[in-house]
């Protein structure tokens, strides 16, 4: 657990040098221009990271979960858009479709996603419920062998790029959460239409937007597992999905991290480096303090869903402590950069934009307490 494996090493380092190499230097003009990093994206393909942790027989990479967290933490210390591309595709979407599929929809669906040719989205969220998920409204009616699809899907990652989406849809309202479902939607797709691209404060490479379904039909055998199996699809989903993030918010840390250790070495004040200042070192103690912290809980995640015991507790502290941990750290490196701190000639202030998302995405901060204090309830009852 303390030592990494040498597998994982060589994949860290081989993430690490691709995050310096190719994300980084591109990330500030993708997050300024709002643009897609679809190079960026496809060298992620090559190295067979849009489905880590997917078998090999299915188009992934066949190595495991914590191999998963440590790569979302490299890719996203170069850029935390792609990061977020990767996780929801690794995550949200081939995760579920490996779990779920059967043998014919695994062709279609898992292989050319995992293999990184294809790209997938999540689609749960609805303008008018985020955190409380059970509550969705977009509705899927049978008729003969299709199903048709009405609502509309809220703050889709990779909306405007995916070319296939999971979408929650209640198949029978007086059932509640168990009677939502989980299907299978090509994208594009006649009665599928995008929303705007949402101008956000942070990860601005990525698109978000709205699925607007309009009597739009889909065949039957688009179903993903059984009928009234959706929510409980989507729960499991997301307990993976939370290691990404955490994986995410550690790379924006790290990166905030490393930024001000180099500048607090090189800025003079009061005739010798910031660094030699007690001010300046408390921070950084806090600082690596709370990543290392973040880290060894998302690693303890990341093994134990490996082990195939249930994580839901572990991955819900994961993504709460690294997400905090997150803005945390950006907050305090543009403190160690003072005025510098609050200029696009810098990366902290992006890094402070992106960790943000962190603390909201994949269940809000509140929605993790709300997980780890009923998982540690039934535990103790
Ligand atoms: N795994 C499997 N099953 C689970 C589960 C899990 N982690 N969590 C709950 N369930 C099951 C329960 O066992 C229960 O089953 P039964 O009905 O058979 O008893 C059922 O689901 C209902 O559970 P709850 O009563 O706990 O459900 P709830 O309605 O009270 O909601 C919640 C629980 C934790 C608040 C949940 O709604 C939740 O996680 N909300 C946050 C949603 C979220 O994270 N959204 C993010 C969307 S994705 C995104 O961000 C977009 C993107 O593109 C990045």
């Amino acid at each position: 657990m303390f030592q990494l494996s040498e597998t994982h090493e060589m994949l860290r380092k081989t993430c690490r040098d691709l995050a310096d190499k190719e994300l980084a230097p591109k990330a500030a003009h993708h997050d300024e221009k709002h643009l897609f990093p679809g190079e960026q994206v496809s060298k992620l393909r090559d190295l067979g990271l849009m489905g880590v942790a997917v078998s090999p027989e299915d188009g992934g990479s066949g190595l495991d979960n914590l191999a998963y967290a440590i790569a979302m933490e490299e890719i996203s210390r170069g850029c935390a858009s792609t990061g977020v591309v990767m996780s929801v595709n690794n995550s949200l979407y081939c995760d579920p479709v490996m779990r779920f599929a059967n043998a014919e929809q695994k062709k279609i669906w898992l292989e050319p996603f995992a293999s990184g040719q294809k790209l997938g989205c999540f689609a749960l969220s609805e303008p008018g419920n985020g955190s409380d998920a059970g509550a969705a409204r977009c509705i899927a009616e049978q008729d003969g062998d299709e199903w048709i699809l009405n609502g509309t899907k809220a703050w889709i990652t990779n909306g405007y790029e995916a070319d296939a989406a999971i979408v929650f849809a209640t198949t029978d309202r007086s059932m509640k959460h168990k009677g939502i479902s989980a299907f299978l939607v090509p994208m594009p797709t006649p009665g599928l239409s995008l929303g705007k691209k949402e101008d956000k404060l942070g990860i601005r490479a990525s698109s978000t937007c709205n699925l607007i379904f309009e009597d739009c039909r889909i065949p039957a055998e688009n179903m993903l597992g059984e009928p009234g199996m959706g929510f409980k699809i989507a729960m499991g989903t997301l307990d993976g999905g939370r290691i990404g993030i955490a994986g995410q918010a550690l790379g924006i840390a790290q990166a905030a991290f490393e930024a001000a250790v180099g500048y607090a070495k090189e800025r003079e004040a009061f005739g010798k480096p910031i660094s030699g200042l007690q001010a300046i070192q408390f921070k950084l103690a806090d600082m690596a303090t709370r990543i290392e912290s973040a880290r060894l809980l998302t690693w303890k995640a990341a093994c134990l869903k490996d082990s195939g015991a249930r994580y839901t507790k572990e991955a819900a502290m994961a993504k709460l402590v690294a997400s905090e941990a997150s803005t945390y750290v950006a907050h305090q490196a543009i403190q160690v950069f003072g005025g510098n701190g609050y200029v696009t000639e810098y990366p902290v202030e992006r890094y402070y934009r992106d960790a943000r998302i962190t603390e909201i995405y994949e269940g809000t901060s509140e929605i993790q307490r709300v997980v780890i204090a009923s998982q540690v309830l039934k535990s103790m009852s």
